[in-house]
């Protein structure tokens, strides 16, 4: 078989809602306290999405722009979008395709969604790999956007997810590696359903004998729950495990990696990761300080971030790696 072609990321991009939200403002909507929030999740403030300015599809077209600013690509030079999200602009058609409309790309390139939750950007990501290793395309824009804020429990009896969650989004373009030994090594996606409801948005679900009538009446459904300490637990295992698959199948060592960008769910997971790789502060890139948890957007806005911050140097190994709802985990190994 011929050898296939790697793909690289050309240009990345971000764009999060202009509102900040503090813990403290918080504290007078949740029973809660800056200090236990910070203690618990790093968290010191998030987004939250202005209405009738800020949409999931064109949060997603504001970190797209940028990308493709960045790639030196036309919006119409796009042969395929991947969007992962969780908070969609509709139940249905999905928002990949609200993204191209918004873009004004005309060329009816598909335009997939990926429903992955905190795993969707880096899952999204190893879709657009694998058709631009395969030679089907060249340009494939790949945006993770999430807007939680609207969908939030704001009262006391919320507070121990609602605090956690915020709104923003990340985009790259993917295209085929013209460096030798440079791109995206390799990906890692796994699942495990048996923990579906850990963690979870259960309405409107459609196996309802009238679904519309059912969330009429039982609104708390429509909240997001988490078992949080049990999520805790997975991810503190899954998050070393994808990331020694990813090196061990490239043959490098944790020592090796120069930037790992793993999903920012929790301040505490992040450390507890670091750790326990034995990476030094400046190999760990942490932004969840200032955006809470943005679940599929989290990870392209921190490397887009660590790229505008030239922490990422061209030949850099970098590390991206999630774990989340699903259960579902994923890295991705790349020769910066
Ligand atoms: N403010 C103040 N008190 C709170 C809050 C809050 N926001 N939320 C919960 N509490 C209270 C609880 O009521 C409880 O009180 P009690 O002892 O009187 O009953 C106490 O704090 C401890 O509650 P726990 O739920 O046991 O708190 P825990 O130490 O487990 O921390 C947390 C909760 C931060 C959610 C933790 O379990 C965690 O970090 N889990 C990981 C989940 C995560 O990161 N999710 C992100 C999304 S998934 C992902 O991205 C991977």
């Amino acid at each position: 078989m011929a050898t296939l072609r790697h793909s690289y990321i050309a240009g990345v991009g971000h764009y999060v809602p202009s509102r900040v939200v503090k813990n403290a403002e918080l504290e007078t909507m949740m029973n809660t306290s800056d200090a236990w929030i910070q203690e618990r999740t790093g968290i010191q403030e998030r987004r939250w999405f202005e209405e009738g300015t800020d949409t999931t599809a064109n949060m997603g077209a504001n970190a797209a722009r940028k990308a493709l600013e960045m790639a030196g690509v036309d919006a119409n030079d796009v042969q395929m979008i991947v969007f992962a999200t969780l908070s969609p602009d509709y139940f249905f058609p999905g928002s990949g395709v609200l993204l191209q409309r918004e873009l004004g790309i005309t060329n009816n390139c598909p335009a997939l969604d990926v429903r992955n939750q905190c795993s969707g950007f880096v899952y999204a990501l190893s879709v657009a790999d694998q058709f631009v290793r395969t030679g089907m395309y060249d340009t494939v824009l790949v945006v993770g956007s999430e807007i939680h804020s609207s969908g939030l429990d704001k009262s006391p009896e919320g507070r121990g997810v609602s605090v956690i969650f915020g709104d923003g989004a990340g985009a790259v373009v993917v295209r085929p590696s013209t460096t030798e030994g440079q791109g995206i090594l390799s990906t890692h996606l796994h699942s495990q359903g048996e923990f579906a409801e850990e963690l979870i948005v259960k309405e409107p679900g459609s196996n309802r004998d009238n679904r519309v009538q059912y969330i009429l009446d039982n609104q708390a459904d429509l909240y997001p729950y988490m078992n949080g300490q049990n999520v805790f637990k997975h991810a503190v295992v899954r998050f070393p495990q994808v990331i020694k698959e990813a090196l061990d199948q490239n043959g490098y060592q944790p020592q090796d990696v120069n930037m790992l960008i793993p999903h920012q769910a929790n301040l505490r997971i992040t450390q507890y990761v670091q750790q326990k790789m034995g990476l030094t502060d400046d190999k760990v890139f942490s932004n969840i300080q200032r955006y809470g948890n943005t679940t599929a957007a989290s990870v392209p806005i921190a490397l887009s971030e660590a790229v505008q911050e030239g922490k990422i140097k061209r030949g850099d190994l970098v590390c991206l790696a999630a774990f989340g709802s699903g259960f579902t985990w994923a890295s991705a190994l790349i020769k910066w």
